[in-house]
């Protein structure tokens, strides 16, 4: 048997296990998997001899030249990334497949635009692409034609939020689009903060002027977020229990909501990110505008909150971990668009996480035996992959699947600066962190993309993934 490309001599991770193997590469996909494979049987030949056999990592939380909604408290401010740089930062970071938000703005259609987020990836995107479709106007049109006709085009994940006043839907709304996706058999995604609540907040902080980015914080507690998570669950539950992701989850209360809402048969996945491991509200203390570079909604909170989160990795409470990569520059572009000073409310949430998700991780997860290899690769690569309807060609190595591999030299060591991250954001909130381990080479169907830190890859050979049906539903009981 002769291949495109063999692997020489790695040790390969999948979700279920770690082993020795070769990997033999034809046409983009994973064509062998031996303990040995007879030597120059490829055409070419790669010798990954010490080095760790990821899957790609599939993040499926970010934001990829996203839009603002006219009206929103940070309107103007422009994302960094579009798919040209941000698939290339995903690359970068070993990470082989996105799943950004494909948002549709109050008064207009749905399905204009996902068309126009696939123009936006198309001709750019570095890797291959799947949308979320944000619902944020769910009229009868598209509860009734454009979201089950997007649904079979394979986009069968839905975002709704629960606060941003240009974004937000009310319950009843909530409840109309979860028993569509119910009924069309797609996953709900909720971005769970009770918006009266941290108005009120945000409004009596700003009274007393106390308008800084740590304020940001402070008009956003925990229990901002565990009602919202509570009543979320509640929603899903009455709409017929669709699979609902609690996505960027930031301490216990909320977990505990979730685990609470499990007991009762919901399927419930929970999905945190890296801000809420490694960094706290200390980070939005800082002097001048520094702060703002760790601003994102939930915030980052106390070591505490860090602690539940990395607990609720560890027992299998979360699912995911994605980025939630939200890309504005440090600039009149992005963060400072309303100026040099502004309060927390004209600051656009979010931060840049791209590459740096799988880097953080596996350096302070596995390095330090916080949890085991195979566990990183299910919550960074193939639980997305399963729940958002990419596998079995995404998330796995396994033959028959896509060669979307990250070959990880596990011992180097890495001081985090912004540019190894190949993204367009002028800064991240890690810069000067110390690590262990690297996606040295980075290969996207059988091609090469990235290696030693340099991209390979044309902009626009990304393609876009049509979803299948979400293992939550292909699959009785509990989805994992
Ligand atoms: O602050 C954040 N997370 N901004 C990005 C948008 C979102 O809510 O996920
Ligand atoms: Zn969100
Ligand atoms: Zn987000
Ligand atoms: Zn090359």
């Amino acid at each position: 048997m002769s291949f495109d490309l063999v692997l020489r001599g790695g040790t390969v991770a999948t979700a279920a296990e770690v082993f020795a193997a070769d990997i033999g590469i034809t046409d983009g996909r994973i064509a062998a998997l031996a303990e040995r494979i007879a030597p120059g049987a490829g055409a070419r030949e790669m010798d990954v001899t010490g080095r760790l056999i990821l899957p790609g990592g599939i993040d499926a939380h970010v934001h990829i030249d996203q839009a603002q909604s006219p009206g929103a408290a940070a309107a103007g401010a422009a994302m960094a990334d579009g798919f040209r740089t941000g698939t290339t930062s995903a690359a970068f970071g070993g990470t082989t497949t996105t799943i950004s938000f494909a948002v549709q703005h109050r008064g207009t259609s749905l399905r204009d635009a996902v068309a126009d987020y696939h123009r936006r990836a198309e001709g750019n995107a570095v890797v291959d692409y799947a949308f979320h479709l944000t619902v944020t106007d769910p009229t009868q049109a598209v509860l009734g034609q454009e979201l089950p006709a997007l649904i079979a085009a394979g986009c069968r994940s839905l975002k709704v939020y629960m606060t941003y006043e240009a974004m937000r839907l009310g319950d009843r709304e909530i409840l109309e689009v979860m028993a569509v996706a119910r009924a069309h058999r797609a996953v709900v995604l909720v971005h769970a903060e009770n918006h009266e609540v941290l108005t009120w907040l945000a409004e009596r902080l700003e009274a007393r002027g106390e308008t800084r980015p740590v304020h940001h914080a402070r008009s956003r507690p925990l229990f901002v977020e565990r009602e919202a998570t509570h009543r979320a669950l509640t929603l899903s539950e009455a709409a017929g229990a669709p699979p609902t992701v609690i996505v960027h989850v930031s301490g216990a209360e909320p977990i505990e909501e979730i685990r609470r809402a499990r007991a009762r048969g919901l399927t419930v996945v929970a999905e945190t990110c890296p801000q809420y491991l490694f960094l706290s509200e200390g980070d939005l203390d800082l002097p001048d505008m520094e702060g703002a570079k760790a601003m994102c909604s939930p915030p980052p909170r106390d070591a505490a909150s860090q602690a539940a989160c990395w607990r609720g990795l560890e027992d299998g409470t979360f699912d995911l971990f994605n980025s939630d990569h939200a890309p504005y520059r440090m600039d009149g572009e992005g963060k400072l668009r309303a100026g040099p000073n502004p309060p927390f409310r004209r600051v656009a949430n979010g931060i840049p996480g791209l590459a740096t998700r799988l880097p953080l991780l596996f350096s302070e997860g596995v390095v330090t035996g916080r949890i085991p290899l195979t566990r990183f690769v299910a919550l960074t690569a193939t639980n997305n992959a399963r729940l958002y309807g990419l596998a079995p060609r995404k998330g796995t190595v396994a033959v028959g699947a896509d060669a979307d591999l990250a070959v990880w030299d596990p011992e180097r060591r890495v001081t985090v600066t912004n540019a190894l991250l190949h993204h367009a954001v002028d800064y991240t909130p890690y810069e000067g962190m110390r690590i262990t381990g690297w996606p040295e080479t980075v290969l996207s169907r059988g091609e090469v993309v990235v290696a030693d830190g340099v991209l390979h890859a044309r902009p626009g050979r990304g393609r876009f993934l049509e979803q299948t049906l979400s293992s939550a539903y292909a699959e009785a009981g509990r989805w994992i």
